[in-house]
């Protein structure tokens, strides 16, 4: 177990960018620096809900549910971003949307159900990456439970 979380972590440290794209971006967009020392509040809450994922993508893997529940994924609507683009118009659907699939998979009583749900929490990560912030998409793919 213990493995496993220090494995996690360092993928969660992996994980740590911004919207700008990985690896396939060469060009370094200007003005844009990301802020890895200091996340904002939204950057900080799509970590650690990165590395739940990641985590319950591990846990589902070896036929286990996992009942970890995160406290500050449901602030992501008010929550800051890096920059103020980031939350455009039609943000906060996506969010909702997003916190209700979230729920879904917190009710499930079978491994099953429960990879089927996380799987559409992924989705739901995705539709809204694919609006407002591409870079991370490749990652957040790597979570589906196939
Ligand atoms: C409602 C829209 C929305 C949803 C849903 C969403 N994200 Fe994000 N995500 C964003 C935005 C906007 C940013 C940029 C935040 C910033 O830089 O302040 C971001 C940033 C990130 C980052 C980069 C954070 C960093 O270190 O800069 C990762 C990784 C990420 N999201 C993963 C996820 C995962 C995994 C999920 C699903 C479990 C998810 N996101 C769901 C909008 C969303």
């Amino acid at each position: 177990m213990h493995k496993i979380l220090t494995l996690s972590f360092i993928l969660g440290l992996i994980a740590l960018a911004s919207c700008s794209g990985p690896e396939k971006e060469s060009t370094p967009k200007q003005n844009w620096t990301p802020e890895l020392d200091q996340p904002s509040e939204l950057a900080q809450i799509m970590r650690d809900m990165h590395e739940e994922a990641t985590n319950r993508k591990i846990s589902l893997e070896q036929g286990q549910l996992d009942p970890t529940l995160s406290e500050t994924l449901f602030d992501m609507i008010t929550a800051h971003p890096t920059k103020p683009h980031m939350k455009g118009e039609g943000y906060e659907p996506y969010a909702k949307s997003f916190i209700g699939t979230y729920n879904q998979i917190h009710t499930a009583k079978e491994v099953s159900v429960q990879i089927e749900a996380h799987n559409n929490m992924v989705d739901a990560c995705i539709a809204c990456h694919s609006q407002f912030c591409d870079g991370p998409i490749s990652r957040i793919e790597k979570l589906y439970v196939r």
